[in-house]
């Protein structure tokens, strides 16, 4: 029997209230949207007659706002792994009305096969191209797809004519094998391919086919401002200094650069660093920045697993596929930010702190400990297994009522002993190879925003520096405690830490 050609309401209605959910895409790149709207539109009706009607979710990362947004809106998600940045369904989770579990996004495939979350209903899969015989074009991300589709009883296919058909081959699909069976990743450098052009599974699954043409709802950048461009020139110039000092091969190392306006930032100021020379990427998501060096040959090859660019860039790399087939790879999730391959090939892992403290611990999630910004996404698979990680923000944050440093971070993401560098726009703190109190010295005197200097100095003189970790318990939040109370962590007082000496 022949591919079945149905309406997105239609593919609605093979997903039931209670099913597991799996969705191809990572960051709104590849996510489908067609079905997932209807979805959304069956749920309110559902909410409308008095059923309940709740799915639980698995994506690659993000999503596109017809995705989360509308699912949310819907009030239709029950739970939700392993990432997300979008507005309503964060005010969900933040409310306890959905239930998030934060991982990190190399781990979620094979979570999925080892059944820690549970069957997979149903998986939802964008395509540039489908064949009968159950063969799978992804399209601009391949994040979890060949597990979720290979795992998931029903199928749906979202055939989407806003990504060609010739995109077949930028993709590397592979599976890991499951414990006690797994071998090594055959990636040995950057451009290595080790799996095949398409997701292959039983076309038995593939309930229906939604014929569909819209855009990756891929939102622009905010323009470079001076604390951007100044954290991007200190990453530059710090890295450009560990060549010229032989840290660094003089042939360089590959990058990985996290998501948003400061890896933006960063990426721009490595390409217009003559000390920096032409280098490549093995990274999550590759965005516009990554495409304008590859057109300057800054970038020579990147390994990615979406192509989390504006629509216009896409159509641009579309048209061009002669040029960036041959410099370019998207990979499932579980390659693109393998802790194996990227410790084998000595990346240089630059992500983004919402707090560090004075001890290069790093919170990259939680917004005063409590409130869930994104998620770790992939900085965790990057940083604890780089060659050198880097952790880059502004010193302050909230027009300067928040400090970004403090004495303590208020959530634990990375911890100290992953951490080597840290850099604000203020400056540069080269963690490695230093004590406590050493990182507090240079973390105080390099990173931190003058308004907070004299703060945190106070805080370590306090403490004293008899204890190989400098601290007052009862007052390491006192930074924190002071931006709830007064809304301006420049009023903090070190009174307790005081009577507790
Ligand atoms: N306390 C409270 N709020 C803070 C803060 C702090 N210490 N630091 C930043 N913020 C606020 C900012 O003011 C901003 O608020 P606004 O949206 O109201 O303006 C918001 O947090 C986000 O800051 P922004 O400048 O937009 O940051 P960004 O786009 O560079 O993203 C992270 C920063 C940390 C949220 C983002 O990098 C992330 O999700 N990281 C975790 C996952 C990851 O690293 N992925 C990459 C691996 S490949």
């Amino acid at each position: 029997m022949g591919l079945q050609f149905i309406t997105a309401e239609e593919a609605a209605q093979f997903i039931n209230h209670d099913d597991n959910v799996a969705f191809s895409g990572f960051t709104p790149a590849g996510s489908p949207k067609a079905v997932p709207t209807a979805l959304a539109a069956r749920a309110r009706k559902e909410h409308e007659q008095g059923r309940e009607f709740k799915i639980g979710m698995f994506t690659g990362a993000s999503t596109g706002d017809s995705l989360d947004g509308e699912l949310a809106r819907a009030n239709a998600i029950k739970f939700r792994t392993p990432y997300q940045s979008n507005k309503d369904l964060k005010a969900l989770i933040n409310c306890g009305q959905t239930e998030y579990y934060d991982m990190h996004l190399s781990q979620i495939a094979q979570e999925m096969r080892y059944k820690f979350l549970g069957e997979v209903d149903v998986a939802i899969i964008e395509a540039a191209d489908v064949t009968e015989s159950g063969e799978i074009v992804v399209t601009s991300a391949v994040g979890i797809s060949p597990t979720a589709a290979r795992l998931a009883k029903k199928v749906i296919i979202e055939l989407n004519e806003n990504h060609p058909k010739d995109i077949k081959g930028l993709h590397d699909i592979y599976e890991l094998q499951d414990p006690p069976h797994r071998r090594e990743v055959p990636v040995f450098s950057v451009d290595d391919r080790c799996g095949g052009p398409v997701v292959k599974i039983d076309p038995a699954k593939i309930v229906g086919v939604v014929k569909t043409n819209r855009p990756d709802e891929v939102g622009g950048f905010a323009p470079l401002d001076e604390v951007t461009s100044k954290i991007g020139e200190n990453v530059a110039k710090f890295l450009a200094s560990q060549i010229k000092n032989g840290v660094i091969p003089p042939e360089f190392l590959p990058i990985q650069s996290g998501v948003g306006n400061i890896a933006n930032a960063v990426l721009g100021a490595l390409g217009s660093n003559d000390d920096i020379p032409p280098f490549t990427m093995y990274t999550e998501v590759i965005q516009d920045a990554v495409i304008e060096l590859m057109r300057n040959e800054k970038i020579t090859f990147v390994s990615g697993c979406s192509l989390t660019v504006s629509p216009e860039v896409l159509q641009s790399i579309y048209k061009d596929l002669y040029f960036f087939k041959p410099r370019m790879v998207l990979r499932p999730q579980e390659l693109s930010n393998n802790p194996e391959v990227v410790r084998r090939l000595g990346l240089i892992s630059i992500n983004t702190a919402i707090e560090v403290d004075l001890f290069g611990n790093v919170n990259s999630t939680h917004v005063m400990g409590t409130t869930m910004m994104n998620g770790i996404g992939g900085s965790g698979d990057f940083t604890r297994n780089s060659f050198m990680s880097i952790f880059t923000c502004p010193s302050i944050a909230k027009d300067g009522a928040i400090s970004t440093i403090v004495p303590l971070v208020s959530h634990l993401d990375h911890s100290e002993h992953s951490v080597k560098v840290v850099i604000t726009e203020q400056g540069i703190a080269d963690l490695r190879g230093k004590s406590p109190n050493q990182r507090a010295e240079a973390i105080i005197e390099n990173c931190v925003h003058p308004d907070y200097k004299d703060i945190l100095r106070e805080y370590i003189t306090l403490c004293g520096k008899k204890q190989h970790t400098p601290h007052t318990l009862a007052s390491a939040y006192n930074m924190h405690a002071e931006f709830l109370k007064s809304k301006d962590m420049r009023n903090t007082t070190w009174e307790m830490c005081k009577k507790d000496k």
